[in-house]
C-alpha cells in the first residue's frame, strides 16, 4: 500500500492535501482505508477541471451520416443473418453489459437491472436482457460470452441476484462480472469531497471506462485467447434491445467497417437523444444539448431530418481496434450533481442543491476514435424501450407499454 509520505506528495501535486487533515484522529484501520482509496483513485481526471471550459465540448466540422436503413435490412436480411450467425458460431462474438451506473433518475435503491418490470408476475430488467440474448443462443446453437460491468457500489447486489435467480436460465460458465473504476467527486472549487473523515467521495467513472476496466480484469487476454473478434456493448436499461443481433453483426462485417451502432430515426427534431454523424470526416456522436437549432431542424433532399439517426447505446466494436485506441486518452466530461458529503461537524448530508461535480468518460466518445462506423437503423417500437425514469418519457410505464406491444407477457 502507498505510504503516508507518498500519499501526501501525490495530493500536494493535485492541491488536495485536505484529504489528510484528520489523519491524527484516525484509527489504524481508518488510516489504511484512506490510503487504500488514495492509491486507487485516478487523480488525473482533476486536470480537466475548469467549469466553463470542458475540453469534451470542442467540436469539429459536423455533417450528416447515412445509415443502413430498415428497408435495406429487409432486403439484405438473409445475407446479414447468415454472416452474423457464422461469426457467432465461430466464437467471434462476445457481449458487454454496462451495468455500473447509479440509475439516479429511476430512484430505485438497488441496481437498475434488479427492477421488476412485470405487472402480474416477476420480470426483472436483467431477465428481459438475458431472455433476448437466449433468443440468439437458440438461433445459433452457441452460448455467447457475456461480461457484466458493475461498480464497487452495486457489484455485490448484482452478483448475488444473478446467483439467486440461477442466471435466468443462461449458462453461468459464459457470464463473468468485472468492476469499473471510481472517480473522485469535487466541489465547485475543484476540491475533492469527503463522505467522512477517512472516506473520499467517489462515483463510477462513466461507461467509457469499460474497456480499461475490462482489460485490467484480465478479460481482454481471455477473449483474445478464445478468438473473440467483436464485442457488442449495450446498456442495462433498454429492455427491448437485441443483443449479439446476428443481422447487425453480419451487416457490420459485410460493410468492412471498424464498428457499428444501432440507431433509431428521431421521433421529433427536439427529441433528447444523441445523433450519429460525421465530425471532420470521422464517425461521431453529437449529444442533443450540443445540437444547434439549425442542426436539429435541417432537412435532407427527401424532406427528412438530416441529423435523424439517434443512438441507443448498442455498439459493435472490433477487438483489434479497441486495443489500438486504448492508449488514447478519453475526453473527461464534468457533470454537475447533488453529491452527499460530510458537513463541518463530520456528518454525512445529502444537499438540497447541486453542490459539485463528478467526472465521467463516455462510451460514445469511442465512436469518434474509430475510422468508420456503420449506422444500423432498427425499428424503434421493436428495439428501443429505455427505462430511465419511473413515469413519463423513457420510463417504466412507457417500457411496459412497449413490452406488451411486442408480445411480452407482463
Ligand atoms: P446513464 O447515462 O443512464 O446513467 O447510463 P445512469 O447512472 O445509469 O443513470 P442516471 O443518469 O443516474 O439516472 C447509461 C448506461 O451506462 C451504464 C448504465 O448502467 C447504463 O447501462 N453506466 C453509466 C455504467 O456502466 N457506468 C457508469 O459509470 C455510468
Amino acid at each position: 500500500m502507498i505510504t503516508f509520505e507518498n500519499a501526501k506528495q501525490l495530493l500536494e501535486k493535485y492541491h488536495q492535501e485536505h484529504l489528510l487533515q484528520y489523519w491524527d484522529v484516525l484509527s489504524e484501520s481508518e488510516r489504511s482505508q484512506l490510503l487504500n482509496q488514495i492509491e486507487i483513485i485516478d487523480f488525473s481526471v482533476l486536470d480537466t477541471f475548469t467549469r466553463s471550459d470542458d475540453p469534451a465540448s470542442e467540436r469539429g466540422v459536423i455533417q450528416p451520416m447515412s445509415a443502413v436503413t430498415v428497408s435495406d435490412i429487409d432486403k439484405n436480411g438473409e445475407l446479414y443473418s447468415r454472416k452474423g450467425i457464422e461469426a457467432i458460431k465461430a466464437g467471434k462474438v462476445a457481449a458487454v453489459l454496462l451495468a455500473g451506473g447509479q440509475g439516479t433518475r429511476l430512484g430505485f435503491d438497488k441496481p437498475k437491472g434488479m427492477f421488476n418490470i412485470g405487472v402480474t408476475r416477476e420480470l426483472y430488467i436483467f431477465e428481459c436482457l438475458i431472455n433476448n440474448l437466449i433468443d440468439v443462443v437458440k438461433r445459433s446453437g452457441k452460448w455467447i460470452p457475456l461480461y457484466i460491468m458493475t461498480s464497487e457500489k452495486n457489484n455485490a447486489d448484482t452478483v448475488n441476484f444473478f446467483n439467486e435467480k440461477n442466471y435466468f436460465g443462461y449458462n453461468s460458465d459464459y457470464i463473468e462480472f468485472f468492476i469499473q473504476d471510481m472517480a473522485p467527486s469535487v466541489d465547485f472549487q475543484g476540491k475533492i469531497l469527503m463522505e467522512n473523515k477517512y472516506t473520499i467521495s467517489t462515483s463510477p467513472n462513466g461507461n467509457g471506462g469499460w474497456f480499461s476496466s475490462f482489460a485490467r480484469a484480465g478479460l481482454l487476454r481471455k477473449i483474445k485467447d478464445t478468438g473473440v473478434e467483436w464485442i457488442n456493448v449495450f446498456a442495462v436499461d433498454n429492455v427491448l434491445q437485441r443483443i449479439a443481433d446476428p443481422e447487425f453483426i453480419g451487416a457490420v462485417i459485410e460493410s468492412q467497417m471498424q464498428s457499428g451502432s444501432k440507431v433509431v430515426s428521431k421521433a421529433a427534431p427536439d427529441e433528447r437523444v444523441g445523433v450519429l454523424c460525421l465530425e471532420d470526416g470521422r464517425p461521431s456522436i453529437v449529444e442533443y444539448y450540443e445540437m444547434t437549432e439549425e442542426m436539429r431542424t435541417l432537412l435532407d433532399d427527401n424532406g427528412e431530418l438530416a441529423y435523424r439517426y439517434g443512438v441507443i447505446l448498442n455498439y459493435l466494436f472490433n477487438v483489434k481496434k479497441l486495443e489500438e485506441i486504448s492508449i488514447q486518452k478519453m475526453p473527461v466530461h464534468i457533470v454537475e450533481k447533488k453529491i452527499p458529503c460530510m458537513d463541518e461537524n463530520g456528518e454525512l448530508v445529502t444537499p438540497e442543491e447541486i453542490n459539485g461535480c463528478k467526472f465521467e468518460t463516455l462510451v460514445l466518445d469511442m465512436i469518434h476514435m474509430q475510422d468508420s462506423c456503420l449506422a444500423y437503423e432498427v425499428v424503434r417500437d421493436r428495439e428501443f424501450a429505455p427505462v430511465k425514469n419511473s413515469t413519463g418519457v423513457d420510463s417504466v410505464d412507457s417500457a411496459r407499454d412497449l413490452l406488451k406491444k411486442n408480445g411480452v407477457d407482463l
